[in-house]
């Protein structure tokens, strides 16, 4: 049995501790908007909040986010998400959108430690989400865009 905070509800899941936090997620709770790449840390299509921080949901056991909030796309919330959101339907970056959820949650994390961030700090906090349709100049401008809004 697993008890976590998800998106400000808390929920108790009959599951193994030791399942990944991404399986719980998308066959327990029902939250799809988390995708499932790699398994592996290598893409970044699973990116979730664990208090505020970008984690690969897909690396992170169930049994360790036990008193810690997790938040996914669905329950992302207040004026950082709220600039990221415009910029992105602005700028229209989404292409297929299957690796959009990490992308977002990951500039969000961004925008929150690092309201002004350089080219190179972008660069630095997307590293390793991988988009297969190559919007990164898209995603690049966006939270350039997002970073202007909340100035
Ligand atoms: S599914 Fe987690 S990093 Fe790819
Ligand atoms: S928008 Fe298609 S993989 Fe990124």
């Amino acid at each position: 049995m697993a008890r976590l905070t998800i998106n400000n509800e808390v929920r108790e899941i009959d599951i193994d501790p030791a399942m990944p936090l991404l399986w719980a997620l998308r066959d327990h709770v029902g939250l799809t908007g988390t995708k499932y790449g790699c398994g592996a840390a290598l893409c970044g299509a699973c990116t979730v909040h664990l208090d505020g921080e970008p984690v690969r949901s897909c690396q992170v056991r169930v049994g360790d986010v036990s008193g810690r909030k997790v938040t996914t796309i669905e329950g992302v919330a207040g004026r950082v998400a709220r600039a990221v959101q415009s910029a992105w339907q602005r700028l229209d970056v989404v292409q297929c959108g299957y690796c959009q959820s990490g992308q977002i949650m990951s500039a969000i994390g961004l925008l929150a430690q690092n309201p002004k961030p350089s080219d190179a700090d972008i660069d630095n906090a997307m590293d390793g989400i991988v988009c297969r349709c190559a919007t990164y100049v898209r995603i690049r401008a966006a939270i350039h865009a997002a970073a202007r809004d909340l100035a």
